[in-house]
């Protein structure tokens, strides 16, 4: 059994990082971890040139990646969410496995989840839900696969107002856009995903239920 973890954010060991790596860990099983920053991989073309092959025309990463999803058990991914949607390097990562459709659905039935961490704070309801558009990206590709969607994390990121340098006089600066009008770089702080209780629950609930599955298969 083998569960593969792939990560979109760019940032060195950064919280989607180590949110996926404590599921990974929590699943006790053989994992991989991806950073999609250390591949290179373009976006799907909608040429179609993988249906009868269910192997993509574009000679990328993307083909080593399609295989190692293909041949693991179950499927976590991991995102952020800059202007409010899924990340670009995630989303291609996505894109690129319509080769395993079809006619075979190879990811079919297989158990997922889905990470993401996002600057939104959960309560603030005049901006972009973008925790839920990073989530819900990655869970309806799954139950357009045939997926079994098990569980997602949620980890409250960092604008990177907070650590540009100019964070209290920009007038560009989200900060007070997401925190009021009052916030500052030092009222707001740094979020760290291992500071964030529910979050860090959840990483190892959706390691543990999905090994469950797959032992349970
Ligand atoms: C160019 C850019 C735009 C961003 N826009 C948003 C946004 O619209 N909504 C949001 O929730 N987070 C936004 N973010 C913040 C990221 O979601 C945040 O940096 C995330 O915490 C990074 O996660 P990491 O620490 O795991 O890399 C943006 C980040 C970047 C770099």
């Amino acid at each position: 059994m083998k569960v593969l973890g792939v990560s979109g954010s760019p940032i060195k060991n950064s919280n989607t990082d180590r949110a996926l790596k404590l599921a990974l860990e929590s699943t006790d099983l053989e994992t991989e971890f991806i950073k999609l920053k250390d591949y290179t991989i373009a976006p799907c073309q909608a040429c179609l040139g993988c249906i009868k092959t269910n192997r993509c025309v574009i000679e990328d990463d993307g083909i080593l990646l399609a295989e190692k999803a293909k041949e693991a058990d179950a499927l976590i991914i991991a995102g952020f969410t800059p202007y409010s949607s899924l990340d670009a390097r995630t989303k291609a990562f996505i894109e690129r496995l319509y080769p395993l459709r079809h006619t075979h659905g190879y990811m079919a039935g297989k158990p997922g989840g889905a990470i993401i961490t996002c600057a939104v704070p959960a309560d603030n309801e005049m901006l972009p839900p973008a925790c839920d558009f990073g989530v819900n990206a990655i869970k309806f590709y799954m139950m357009e696969e045939g997926m079994e969607f098990v569980g997602e994390v949620r980890v409250n990121g960092n604008v990177p107002c907070i650590k540009c340098g100019h964070g209290d006089e920009c007038k560009m600066t989200g900060i007070k856009m997401l925190y009021g009008p009052d916030a500052t770089v030092a009222s707001v702080g740094i979020n760290t995903f291992e500071d964030q209780t529910e979050a860090m629950k959840a990483a190892v609930k959706l390691g543990k239920d999905i090994a469950e599955k797959l032992k349970s298969k």
